[in-house]
C-alpha cells in the first residue's frame, strides 16, 4: 500500500506544528466496500472511481477473489470488478474474522447464488458487532439460515419481497438487506432503516446496474424485485469521517486547512459542533475551510445515528475536547465499547473520567508527548491528532489500524507542515 514497508508500525510525531494548507478527501471507505459487494449482483465488469486505496478495500478485494471474481486496478486508476464468473459461495475465515465489513456479501452472494457460508465476523475493540438483524431480515426473505460452529450457511432458490422492520438502523444489515432484495420476486421495505450517505450511495449504484430502489436516505426504503441487473459504473462519494478528522486536526493545531472533494451536507453534524466549540467553518460547493486560533469551547456530544452525531467521529472530538477550557460530557450511543482510547490520550495528560457510555473530559492546556498505541481506526486516528498537537515527540504504536481507513495519510499531512514519520516498530 502506497510502497511503504508494511513492517513498520509506528509513527512517531512531533507535536506543536500548526498545520496549513490544502488535501483532497478521498473516497469513502463504508461506501466503497458495499458497492463492491453489490457488484458481486452482475454478471459482467463493474467499473468503480475513486475507490481509496486501503487495507480494508485490499482485503474485500480478496474476498471477491476467493468467491471467482476477477478484481483488479486499472491503469486509469478505476476498479475493475468482473463477477461473472462467481463460482464460490464460502468465505476464508480468516478474511471474514479479519474485516467485519466482508459480511457484506451475504446478501448479494445469498441473491446471486441461492446460497452463501461466512464465519461469524468476531467482535472487535469497540464491541461484540453481532449480526442479528441482517439474519431476521433475510429469514423475513424466505432465506434458510443455519448457524454452526461460527459460521452461517444461508439458502434460497428465490428470495421474496418482504416487510422487514430493523430493530436498530444498522448500516450493515440496511446494505446488505438492500443488496438481498434487488433480485427478490416482488417487494421489499426496509422500515427503521439507517439513513447514512453510504446508504444512498449504495442506492444510486444499484439502479444504475437496472435494479429499482428507493427512499434511501430516509427511514423506510421500498425495493421492487427485478429478474436480474447489469454490471454499471460508478464514482464512490467522499469520505466524511476522513473529512471530519481533517477538520479537528485544523481546530487541534491552530491552523488553517482547505478541504476538496467533500459534500459538506454529510459533514453538517461535524460542523456543527466545530462552529460551537469556535472554530471558524466556510462552506462552498464540494469544497470546506476550516480554521482556529485561540480557545477551545467545550460541548457535549451524543453519538446518534445519521443524521445525528457520527460515532465514527466521538474518538477524534475527544481529543479535540481534551484541550478545551471548561468540561465535556461525550455520550456513546452506537457502540458498547468505544472509549479504548481514553487511557491512552490519559497517558497524554488528558482529564478524562470514563464510566459506562458516558466520558467526562476536563480540558487542559496541553497535551505531552508520549509512548501511546493504536486499538481500533478512529482511535487511532484520535492519538494521531492529539499527537499533532502535543508538546514534544509523541511514539504512535501499531498504525496499521489507521492504515485501514485513511489513505496516504503521512504524506497528506506532511503536506499540511506536519513532522511525521512512519518506522518500524522498536525503531522509534
Ligand atoms: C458501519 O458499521 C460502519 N462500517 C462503522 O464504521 C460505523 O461505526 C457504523 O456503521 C455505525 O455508523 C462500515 O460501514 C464498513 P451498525 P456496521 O450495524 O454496519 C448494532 C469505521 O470506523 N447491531 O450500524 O457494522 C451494533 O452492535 C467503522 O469506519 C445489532 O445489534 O454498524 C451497533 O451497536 C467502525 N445487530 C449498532 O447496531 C446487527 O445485526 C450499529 O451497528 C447489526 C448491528
Amino acid at each position: 500500500m502506497g510502497g511503504e514497508d508494511m513492517t513498520a508500525e509506528c509513527y512517531v510525531i512531533t507535536g506543536k506544528q500548526r498545520l496549513a494548507g490544502a488535501i483532497r478527501v478521498s473516497g469513502a471507505k463504508n461506501s466503497s466496500l458495499p458497492l463492491m459487494a453489490a457488484a458481486l449482483l452482475a454478471e459482467g465488469n463493474s467499473v468503480l472511481w475513486d475507490i481509496p486505496d486501503l487495507a480494508d478495500i485490499t482485503q474485500m478485494r480478496q474476498v471477491l477473489e476467493n468467491l471467482g471474481c476477477r478484481v483488479y486496478l486499472h491503469k486509469d486508476g478505476s476498479w475493475q470488478i468482473n463477477a461473472g464468473t462467481v463460482s464460490g459461495f464460502e468465505v476464508d475465515e480468516r478474511l471474514m474474522r479479519s474485516m467485519r465489513a466482508s459480511n457484506l456479501i451475504l446478501g448479494p452472494l445469498v441473491a446471486r447464488c441461492g446460497q452463501a457460508r461466512i464465519a461469524l465476523p468476531g467482535g472487535c475493540a469497540i464491541g461484540s458487532r453481532p449480526m442479528d438483524q441482517h439474519l431476521k431480515g433475510l429469514r423475513d426473505m424466505g432465506v434458510e439460515i443455519k448457524e454452526s460452529h461460527g459460521f452461517i450457511e444461508a439458502y434460497a432458490a428465490r428470495l421474496q419481497g418482504a416487510d422487514i422492520y430493523l430493530d436498530v438502523p444498522s448500516v450493515g444489515a440496511t446494505e446488505n438487506l438492500m443488496m438481498a432484495a434487488v433480485l427478490a420476486r416482488g417487494t421489499t421495505f426496509i422500515h427503521n432503516a439507517a439513513r447514512e450517505p453510504e446508504i444512498v450511495d449504495l442506492q444510486n449504484f444499484l439502479n444504475k446496474m437496472g435494479a429499482r430502489v428507493r427512499g434511501a436516505g430516509l427511514d423506510v426504503i421500498r425495493i421492487d424485485g427485478v429478474e436480474c441487473v447489469h454490471p454499471a459504473e460508478h464514482t464512490v462519494i467522499p469520505d466524511r469521517i476522513e473529512a471530519g478528522t481533517h477538520m479537528v486536526a485544523a481546530v487541534m493545531t491552530q491552523g488553517d486547512i482547505e478541504l476538496e472533494n467533500v459534500i459538506p451536507e454529510h459533514l453538517e453534524p461535524v460542523i456543527a459542533k466545530l462552529r460551537q466549540i469556535g472554530a471558524m467553518v466556510q462552506v462552498e460547493d464540494d469544497r470546506v475551510r476550516v480554521w482556529h486560533r485561540g480557545t477551545i469551547h467545550p460541548v457535549d456530544i451524543k453519538t446518534m445515528p445519521y443524521p445525528g452525531f457520527p460515532t465514527d467521529m466521538q474518538p477524534q472530538f475527544m481529543s479535540l475536547l481534551s484541550c478545551a477550557e471548561g468540561t465535556s460530557v461525550i455520550t456513546e450511543t452506537i457502540f458498547e465499547n468505544r472509549f479504548q482510547h481514553v487511557d491512552e490520550l490519559r497517558r497524554m495528560g488528558a482529564n478524562i473520567k470514563a464510566e459506562g457510555r458516558v466520558a467526562v473530559i476536563r480540558g487542559t492546556e496541553k497535551l505531552e508527548g508520549s509512548f501511546v498505541e493504536t486499538t481500533d481506526l478512529r482511535a487511532g486516528a484520535a492519538l494521531f491528532l492529539a499527537a499533532l498537537s502535543a508538546e514534544d515527540v509523541t511514539v504512535l504504536e501499531k498504525v496499521t489500524h489507521i492504515d485501514r481507513g485513511y489513505e496516504n495519510l503521512l504524506e497528506k499531512y506532511q503536506a499540511l507542515g506536519a513532522k511525521v514519520k512512519r518506522v518500524a516498530h522498536g525503531q522509534a
